[in-house]
């Protein structure tokens, strides 16, 4: 038996990869065997991103051998390459096995076959990904939203209204005409409105509530603030559901994206109003929003504790 579990990120020239990777280097169970690239296949890790100084990992063009691998490719190509892999685990960071056929179909624009596989929000219970083959890593914007209504599953139904404010680092390494800096800083703009692909999949887990979300851009490079108004309910309903969750903190004030950043941990801020309670929650789109959450996946398959490799403290400003 080996000692620790062999891993590959696939996709690591990309932002969700090479976080994927540099959380993966602190992590005390995996070795990390290989990691792959597209167009920038053949580089060092460390030529592409330097923050890697020191590692002497070569970006590859094929995926090589491993017991797990994390897919962090666009839309569509991970679904292509996922029946070529062999591994144990695969946890899939894009959109394509999140979805039932024809809700897949209707939210991404192409068909995917098969059964989508397991969607691995942790929240919805580790025992539910213990041994699993293959995860589904919930979308960044979903992360948010879910982590926020997950408490009330069950106990409110109809449509709430959520707004949601993303950094540039959530759409991805290519830049493009929505994306480059001129119309993104100093900018704040809404886009996909009541459209945006991720509300399905928070539809699906939290059950009977239906969501109008207004999503926007915002001129930052990482994070994501979510916010909703409620009908009252009191905040210890947050407290108890996540009261032994080490990577959501629940508080009685706003939260702010400066305290998540470069950390797993979502913050929620519950205030009680007399009339509504206001909900938001803090995520880095990057790490609870993708890698992190990926890696409380793959620790929660292994049956390992949620937090393992993840237990470091974010950055500071
Ligand atoms: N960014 C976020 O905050 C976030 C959060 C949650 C989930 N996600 C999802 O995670 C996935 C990756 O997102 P990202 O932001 O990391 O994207 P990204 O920065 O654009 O990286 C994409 C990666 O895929 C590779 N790639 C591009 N085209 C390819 C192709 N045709 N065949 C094989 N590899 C290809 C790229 O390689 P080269 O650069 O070498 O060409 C790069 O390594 C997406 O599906 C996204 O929706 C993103």
């Amino acid at each position: 038996m080996r000692d620790k579990l062999r891993v590959a990120v696939i996709g690591a020239s990309g932002y969700t990869g090479a976080e994927t990777l540099r959380w993966l280097y602190g992590h005390p169970a995996v070795e990390i065997v290989g990691a792959t690239a597209h167009k920038h296949a053949g580089k060092p890790l460390a030529a592409l991103w330097p923050q890697f100084y020191g590692q002497a990992l070569v970006l590859q063009n094929e995926p090589p051998p491993a017991d797990a691998y994390f897919l962090c490719l666009p839309h569509g190509e991970a679904a292509k390459l996922a029946p070529t892999l062999t591994g144990e685990l695969i946890i899939d960071l894009s959109g394509d096995h999140r979805l039932p056929q024809a809700q897949h179909q209707a939210n991404y624009g192409f068909a995917r076959e098969g059964e989508p596989w397991l969607y691995g929000l942790p929240e919805l219970g580790g025992e539910r990904l213990l041994g699993a083959a293959r995860i589904a890593n919930p979308g960044c914007f979903a992360t948010a939203l879910a982590l926020a209504l997950l408490p009330l599953s069950g106990k409110i139904s109809g449509r709430v209204a959520a707004v949601g404010i993303t950094g540039s680092t959530g759409s991805g390494a290519t830049p493009s005409e929505t994306t480059h800096h001129p119309v993104r800083a100093e900018n704040l703009r809404a886009y996909k409105v009541l459209g945006h692909q991720h509300v399905p999949e928070v539809e699906n887990a939290v059950g009977d509530i239906k969501l109008d979300f207004v999503p926007m851009s915002g001129p930052f490079r990482r994070g994501i603030l979510v916010t909703m108004t409620l009908p009252a309910v009191p905040r210890r309903l947050w407290e108890s559901y996540y009261q032994h969750n080490p990577l959501v903190r629940v508080i009685d004030r706003p939260p702010e994206l400066l305290h998540v950043l470069g950390s797993p941990r979502a913050d929620i801020g519950v205030i009680e109003g007399e009339a509504v309670t206001v909900v938001q929650c803090a995520i880095d789109n990057l790490c609870r929003g993708a890698a992190t959450q990926a890696i409380a996946n793959l620790n929660l398959r292994m049956g390992w504790r949620m937090d393992l490799g993840l237990d470091r403290i974010g950055a500071v400003p």
